[in-house]
């Protein structure tokens, strides 16, 4: 039995998520239809991946539940902060994600969910209009308001155990600046000085959720918990950190179709991505400032799984002054599709003595319909984590995300090769089962 085997939950969990827009209502309406057994929570690893654990003749393969202590759907309370003072219910129609017949069987529990107001700072998303904010006090003060959000409500609810979910609008983009983000004392330090430059809201829930002992993911590209300070932080208070931004359509398919490439030591002159959505993230990400933050998320992917310095002659080739392959990345709000976003890859590669040949994928997908799982999966995996004593960045958390954190001050390279991180992820749940990590074959 390994030393770190998850403890068993106790008592009810609160997620407190940050937005009540798209992914969120339609991730809080599937948890609660599929409690009511009115929905399957398809795409969920949590509630219907099976793994092998231990060997030989021992060898059984098991859904996480039956490996490791995971908190039970009936389990969870929610709460969320919105700039909007829309209810979860008027928020999951207003969306448009879901059908009527899919959110009414829960309109009541919906109902009840009634956005606090959010730490909001007007210059890190321009395009939102909403007036249920904080108003305009100090980074410092948000803090203080957030964490008594938190307290609040652990004590309205009774839940034993909080985990804070970032899934809101994508901020602009805050570049690591040494002097403001390497230590926890200089992270608070600017936020009593109110530096509202380098203090994003995001920065606040984040700091907030590890002083009150709650986990904290950060759902979209925002740079937030992916800063020096705050692993620090999660270290002082013993909590897990994941991000950054939910891995969904596009870049999953690009975590597993470059590995494609990679194996079978194909080259790779460019790749062109193009999305058209309509939905609010898009309206936010038509503000080139906030798409430049989803922009360095989304390019992060390949370079790690086709690495011009191991393979100059496959990936060495292009544009960043012949350095390697061209990558762009394109997102178009378009309105009529809203939440149906529409992805377009063109893949140009090249084979034996140079030939060149063209791959093309039209994925025509749904946003919030491959977030919101990845959402349950996060939560109770990080619950899961923090009970089982495990702090700071959950790398085998990776699988989930577009731009994996990792210590980059150490050299660390990140993990995006989408079966990679499957085989983190299976082994960080044997061990937290009690069983031992290993890279068997199934
Ligand atoms: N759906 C996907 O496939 C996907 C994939 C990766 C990342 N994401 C990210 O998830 C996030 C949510 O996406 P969505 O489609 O639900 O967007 P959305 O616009 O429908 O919802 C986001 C909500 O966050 C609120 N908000 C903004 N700033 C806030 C703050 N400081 N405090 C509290 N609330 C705040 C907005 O008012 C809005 O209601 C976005 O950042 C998006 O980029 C989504």
């Amino acid at each position: 039995m390994t030393a770190n085997k998850a403890k068993a939950p106790n008592g009810k969990l609160g997620v407190m998520i940050v937005g009540l827009g798209a992914v969120s209502t339609t991730f809080i309406t599937g948890v609660m239809m599929a409690r009511k057994g009115l929905a399957k929570p398809v795409g969920s690893m949590t509630q219907y991946d099976k793994i092998r654990v231990g060997r030989g003749e021992d060898k059984k393969y098991l859904h996480y539940k039956d490996i490791v202590p995971l908190a039970d759907l009936n389990d969870i309370e929610f709460a969320a902060w919105d700039v909007y003072p829309a209810n979860a219910y008027e928020s999951a129609i207003n969306c448009e994600v879901l059908k009527e017949k899919d959110i009414d069987p829960v309109k009541d529990e919906l109902l009840k969910i009634k956005p606090m107001k959010a730490a909001f700072d007007k210059n890190y998303a321009k395009r939102l209009e909403g007036d249920n904010t904080m108003g305009d006090i100090t980074r410092w003060e948000m803090v203080e308001r957030l964490r008594e959000d938190i307290r609040k409500f652990k004590e309205e609810t009774g839940v034993e155990r909080v985990v804070v979910l970032w899934a809101a609008s994508t901020e602009v983009y805050v570049p690591v600046d040494e002097k403001i983000h390497a230590t926890v004392e200089s992270l608070e330090k600017a936020m009593k000085e109110d530096d509202r430059e380098h203090i994003a809201p995001s920065m606040c829930y984040a700091y907030a959720a590890l002083k009150e002992g709650a986990p904290f993911i950060m759902g979209a590209p925002n740079t937030t918990v992916d800063i020096p300070a705050m692993w620090e932080l999660a270290e002082q208070t013993k909590m897990p950190i994941a991000g950054k931004d939910f891995k969904t359509g596009q870049t999953l398919v690009k975590s597993g179709f470059a590995p494609i490439i990679g194996t079978r030591c194909l080259g790779l002159s460019g790749w062109f991505s193009t999305n058209i959505l309509g939905n609010r993230d898009g309206l936010v990400l038509d503000e080139p400032a906030n798409f430049r933050t989803k922009e360095v998320s989304k390019l992060s992917t390949l370079e790690s799984i086709l690495v011009p310095e191991n393979q100059p002659d496959l990936y060495g080739h292009g544009n960043d002054e012949d350095t390697q392959y061209y990558h762009k990345v394109r997102i178009n709000y378009y309105p009529p599709r809203n939440d149906n976003k529409e992805g377009w890859d063109n893949i140009d590669i090249f084979g034996w003595m140079g030939y060149p040949m063209q791959i093309k994928i039209n994925f025509l997908c749904r946003d919030s319909i491959l977030a919101a799982p990845l959402c349950l999966d996060l939560v109770l995996l990080s619950d899961l984590a923090a009970r089982a004593g495990r702090y700071g960045t959950q790398r085998f958390l990776s699988f989930f995300l577009k731009s994996p954190m990792h210590d980059y001050t150490q050299g660390e390279v990140p993990v995006n090769h989408l079966f990679q991180q499957y085989v983190m992820l299976k082994n960080a749940i044997r061990e937290m089962g009690g069983y031992e990590a290993d890279e068997e074959i199934d």
